[in-house]
C-alpha cells in the first residue's frame, strides 16, 4: 500500500467512525471506497441492495452502516457469493463462517445468498423485487462481469444506482461498463478503482 492510500485510510477512520466495523474487515476495498458505498446506501427511499461478491463482509458492512446512519430500517442487503473464494487469486477456501461472524452486528439487514450469481438471480428477484442499488464485485473477467450485468440489469428499478469495483485494473469490467452500462446512465462518478452511475 502506498503512503497516500495509507494516509487516506487513516483520515477515513478518523472522519467516519460509524464505519469502524467495515474498516476492520480484510478486503481489497480502500477505506474511501467503503465511505462511498456507505453514502450510496444512504439514499432516500432505498429498499433493496444487491451485492455480487461479498467475501468477508467489508462492503456489506459499509452498506449496512450507511442504512443505519440514514435510519433506514426497511431496506435489505442481499449478499451473493459462493463463499468459496471463486475467481480469487488467493485460492479456494470456505469463507462463509467468517463473513457471518464479521457481519453479525447487521444480521437483521443482511440476507446471504450462497451460490453462483447467475444461479441465485431468480430467487433474488422473487424476494427483492426491484433492485435499487447493485454492486458488482464478483468475477472480474469480461465474461463473468457481463453475465452478472445481463442477469441482474432486468431487475433494476428505474433510478437505480449501479457500482462496479476494480475498474482500475480489470479490463473486462471496464469493457462491460463501456459497451453495456454507460448508455443507460445519466450521471457517473468514480474513484481510481470504483465506478458508479445512476440509471436514467
Ligand atoms: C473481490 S471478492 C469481493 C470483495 C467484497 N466485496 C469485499 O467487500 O471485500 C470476490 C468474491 O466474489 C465471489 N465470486 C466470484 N465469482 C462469483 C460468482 N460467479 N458467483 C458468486 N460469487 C462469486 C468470490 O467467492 C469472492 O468471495
Amino acid at each position: 500500500m502506498g503512503i497516500r492510500t495509507a494516509l487516506s485510510n487513516l483520515a477515513c477512520r478518523v472522519r467516519h467512525p460509524y464505519l469502524s466495523d467495515s474498516f476492520a474487515i480484510r478486503s481489497h476495498l480502500t477505506n474511501s471506497e467503503r465511505v462511498e458505498l456507505s453514502r450510496l446506501a444512504q439514499a432516500a427511499g432505498l429498499r433493496s441492495i444487491v451485492e455480487i461478491g461479498a467475501y468477508l463482509g467489508a462492503s456489506a458492512s459499509a452498506f449496512a452502516a450507511g442504512l443505519a446512519r440514514a435510519r433506514n430500517t426497511a431496506a435489505t442487503i442481499y449478499c451473493v457469493d459462493t463463499w468459496n473464494n471463486d475467481a480469487m487469486s488467493e485460492g479456494q477456501r470456505d469463507t462463509m463462517e467468517l463473513f457471518l461472524r464479521n457481519t453479525a452486528a447487521y444480521r437483521a439487514r443482511i440476507v446471504p445468498m450462497r451460490g453462483w450469481s447467475t444461479g441465485v438471480v431468480d430467487s433474488i428477484g422473487a424476494q427483492a423485487g426491484r433492485i435499487d442499488l447493485l454492486f458488482i464485485d464478483g468475477d472480474h473477467s469480461y465474461e463473468g462481469c457481463l453475465a452478472d450485468w445481463k442477469a441482474y440489469a432486468p431487475l433494476l428499478s428505474p433510478n437505480a444506482v449501479v457500482a462496479f469495483h476494480d475498474v482500475g485494473w480489470a479490463d473486462g469490467v471496464r469493457r462491460v461498463i463501456d459497451d453495456e452500462v454507460r448508455a443507460r446512465i445519466r450521471r457517473e462518478k468514480r474513484l481510481p478503482n470504483l465506478w458508479w452511475g445512476e440509471l436514467g
